[in-house]
């Protein structure tokens, strides 16, 4: 079942659409033409007692003040680009410098903060949104004349899936990811230190002090990156450890093991004991930023006024190795005129 509401009104005028979308499991979830934001979704617990497990604002102003990325898809090329600088066939770009002198998510004016298109669908897979936007060339000062989609797709077996599809007609680089803050006890629940990680990885890519890769990886073993066992994410978060200290926690990508490009693979999961709900985090891109909400600080309220205070909600940002355009090295995000992008990531809700 899907429902269109109008969300509310820009700053600029423009109308901004919401599309709820409900299983035959009672499952649900909400997305705006801001942003492409997943604004809610609803999952139920052992006790089949619903809630919301993502973090999230009740108007389009707090998003159009938000600085924390709530739920949105980033772009043009998520995480950072060191010096907020890269060279591509033999031309420098340069960047908006909105990170210590890098580039975040994108630039000042990311995907973030546009309003997209959009239309429902219903298919043999379930029902959803498509979101859609084209992103000039020289926009946020990167090449070409880029056109992006994003779909969300509810299945019947409580599986939220994002693909994203996109062209551009030169040459570019292109690094989309969401960026929803989960906390399955319900986003005004407080911290999630409790919840279990598990991640199908056994190598991060090594940070310096500014969050920019160095190039190398770092074994997980015998380190607090480690998470081939479940672990809850408060145990090691402040552990005295270098990698630690730069992200002020977890803010880290993590390399996808068995990564091969079109391949889907089972990477993560997420799981709150008290409520027995589980997620679990399906990818075909070869890394994933674990963000443990470090720089959350409740300035603007969420929904129902909930305060999102530090780690109150953790992220899963599928997406290629930061800065992996200055790293040779690193798989290529480089995306070809003419050539398709696409990619597709998937939360599946378990209790
Ligand atoms: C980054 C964090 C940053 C956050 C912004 C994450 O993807 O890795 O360092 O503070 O986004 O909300």
């Amino acid at each position: 079942m899907i429902k269109q509401t109008i969300f509310g009104t820009t700053k600029d005028g423009k109308e901004v659409k919401e599309y709820t979308v409900e299983n035959a499991n009672g499952m649900s979830f909400s997305a705006i033409e801001f942003g492409a934001v997943i604004r809610k979704v609803f999952t139920k617990d052992k006790n089949g007692e619903i809630a919301d497990v993502v973090l999230g604002f009740d108007s389009v102003q707090d998003y159009e003040n938000d600085d924390t990325y709530l739920g949105a898809v980033v772009g043009r090329y998520a995480n950072r680009i060191g010096n907020a600088t890269f060279t591509l066939n033999g031309v420098e770009y340069k960047l908006d410098k909105n990170d210590n002198g890098n580039t975040l998510h994108g630039g000042i004016d990311g995907y973030d903060k546009r309003v997209w298109a959009s239309e429902s669908f219903a298919d043999e897979k379930g029902e959803g949104v498509k979101f859609m936007l084209v992103s000039e060339d020289g926009d946020q000062s990167y090449p070409g004349k880029l056109e992006i989609a994003v779909k969300y797709t509810l299945t019947n077996d409580n599986e939220l899936i994002l693909e994203y599809t996109g062209m551009s007609d030169k040459d570019t680089i292109c690094n989309l990811t969401n960026h929803s803050y989960f906390n399955l006890a319900g986003h005004d629940s407080g911290d999630v230190l409790n919840q279990l990680i598990w991640l199908n990885s056994d190598f991060i890519t090594e940070a310096d002090e500014q969050s920019i890769t160095t190039g190398k990886l770092i074994d997980v073993k015998g380190t607090p990156m480690d998470f081939t066992t479940e672990t809850a994410i408060g145990d090691r978060i402040d552990a005295d450890y270098y990698q630690i200290k730069f992200g002020a926690g977890y803010d880290h990508n993590w390399v996808i093991k068995g990564y091969e490009k079109g391949k889907m693979n089972f990477i993560a999961t997420l799981r709150d004991k008290a409520s027995g709900r589980k997620m679990e985090v399906y990818t075909d891109l070869p890394g994933v930023q674990v963000y443990s909400g470090n720089f959350l600080k409740a300035r603007i309220p969420g929904k129902n006024q909930a305060k999102y205070t530090r780690r109150t909600g953790v992220c899963f940002e599928t997406q290629y190795y930061p800065d992996s355009i200055n790293k040779p090295e690193f798989p290529s995000p480089i995306l070809k005129a003419g050539e398709e992008y696409k990619t597709t990531t998937i939360y599946k809700f378990i209790v």
